[in-house]
């Protein structure tokens, strides 16, 4: 159906030079919507910019944390005025912060220049939205509240011909205390099996060398298929793709990792040994508070599990600071949560409070002074271990996919997903290179080509 939409428009654009400007905030997940975005829109006959002075911007927007509210509202305000010199400017808003009630009453009634909103569950409707507004000149808002719709033939914009990541979940149904995701993502939607093999080995035809599995809880998947069908047996099923090199994924929840996929992840060889399990705290009081059903001890077995099966494995994790009713205990078990395991990398995030959660009733939140205190430590603490990690790999020799070329010098990620800088020439990108590590800083490594 929408290629019924995208030739009307394409037909409208014709020969008139248009352009388009896409802004993407949030995950992976987001950015992986975006690439098919920008498939639609290059269809319907806009060249894609990163100038302001475009035809059409669209804004697919996260609400994850704090308030980019301010911050969309204020770009929203900026380009009202740029539409004063060019009235035909389409302005496109869509993403996670448009599920929620509050900013579309907002649009509608004071941003009535904004012409197209979407959310999360529609936003293949794109080209038919868009081309509804041109014919009405009037905002068209179409929010979903669940997938009612399952769409599957996409093709999409690739930023790296040699890697692409493909859902193989949607949604989320933890229900942390604290995430805005499920509701704005809904309940946990597996694709087909062979849907998601079959997308792998056209993209694989393609030129892709690396290939991410995205999901807000990857180890989730095929439960809701109850075909069994399950993570470990998809990983294996991708694992025998010839000219597949790498495979990749993200995020796993510590609660259900299971053995068959530790051993998986041993046993393919095309498997990168890199696994982000986030652990958002320490203490055993907070992360039942934050309903995360795991405990610390529970955490700390399971890193010794992974760790004996597959020695080499690089750890990365997210961590939440000032959660509600969070002590200097707490934070200290954090603390020595996060020697124990010794990471590879962390993504640190100040606790936002968000409107629905369950964390945002809890009574005593931290006061900012000591959030901000207590961060910045664990910044400490944790680039002492990162730094101190990366020396074990002095001297190694590092395969790397080179993903950039700037002027003689190429980077790279290896298997353990650490960035790698060395010197090279321009057709080395996208091939897969033997580097051995001569310098190794707190968050990238140095090589030279052998
Ligand atoms: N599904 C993934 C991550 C989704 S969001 C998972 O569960 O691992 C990515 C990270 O954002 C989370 O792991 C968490 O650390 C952080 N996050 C989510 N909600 C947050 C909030 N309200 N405040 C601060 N950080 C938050
Ligand atoms: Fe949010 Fe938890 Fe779901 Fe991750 S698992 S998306 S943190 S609710
Ligand atoms: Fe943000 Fe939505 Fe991802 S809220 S983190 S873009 S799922």
């Amino acid at each position: 159906m929408s290629e019924y939409y995208i030739k009307q428009i394409f037909e409208l654009n014709k020969g008139k030079n248009k352009k388009a400007k896409i802004n993407t905030f949030g995950c992976q997940m987001n950015a992986h919507d975006s690439e098919k975005l920008s498939d639609m829109i290059l269809k319907m006959g806009y060249e894609i910019t990163n100038d302001n002075d475009a035809d059409l911007v669209l804004f697919n927007t996260c609400c994850v944390r704090e308030n980019p509210e301010d911050k969309l509202f204020g770009n929203l305000g900026y380009f009202k005025n740029k539409k004063k010199n060019n009235p035909d400017l389409k302005i496109i808003l869509c993403g996670c912060m448009m599920q929620q009630k509050h900013i579309i009453d907002k649009l509608r009634s004071s941003y009535n220049f904004v012409d197209v909103v979407f959310g999360t569950f529609n936003f293949h409707k794109l080209p038919e939205l868009l081309y509804n507004n041109i014919m009405s000149n009037s905002q068209i808002i179409d929010i979903w509240d669940e997938a009612k719709e399952f769409e599957e033939n996409f093709s999409l914009t690739r930023k790296f011909p040699f890697k692409a990541s493909v859902n193989i979940i949607y949604g989320c149904n933890n229900f942390c205390s604290y995430c805005i995701v499920p509701y704005v993502r809904g309940r946990e939607r597996s694709r087909n099996f062979n849907d998601i093999v079959d997308e792998v080995k056209y993209l694989v035809d393609d030129g892709v060398k690396e290939i991410m599995l995205l999901g807000q809880n990857v180890n989730s998947y095929g439960l809701d298929l109850k075909n069994g069908e399950n993570f470990a047996k998809l990983l294996k099923e991708i694992n025998k793709i010839d000219g597949l090199e790498r495979i990749r994924f993200m995020t796993s929840h510590p609660k259900d990792l299971s053995d068959e996929l530790i051993f998986t992840m041993r046993d393919c060889r095309k498997i990168c040994h890199h696994l982000h399990l986030p652990v958002q705290s320490g203490s055993n009081r907070i992360l039942k508070l934050m309903n995360r059903k795991y405990t610390r001890e529970y955490y700390l077995k399971l890193v010794e599990k992974i760790k004996k099966n597959i020695p080499d494995i690089a750890l990365t994790t997210d961590i939440i600071v000032g959660f509600p009713q969070e002590t200097n205990e707490d934070f200290e078990d954090t603390l020595s949560l996060v020697k124990e395991v010794a990471f590879d990398n962390a993504f640190t995030f100040i606790y936002s409070k968000r409107e629905r959660t369950k964390a945002a009733k809890m009574p005593e939140q931290i006061p900012s002074e000591i959030v901000k205190e207590r961060f910045e430590k664990l910044l400490d603490v944790l680039n002492n271990i990162v730094g101190k990690k990366n020396e074990r790999y002095l001297g190694s020799t590092q395969k790397i996919l080179v993903e950039e070329y700037d002027n003689n010098k190429l980077t790279g990620r290896n298997e353990n997903n650490i960035l790698v800088h060395f010197n090279g020439k321009k057709n080395l990108l996208g091939n897969l290179v033997d580097v051995k590590i001569i310098n190794c800083k707190p968050f990238y490594l140095v090589a030279e080509r052998i």
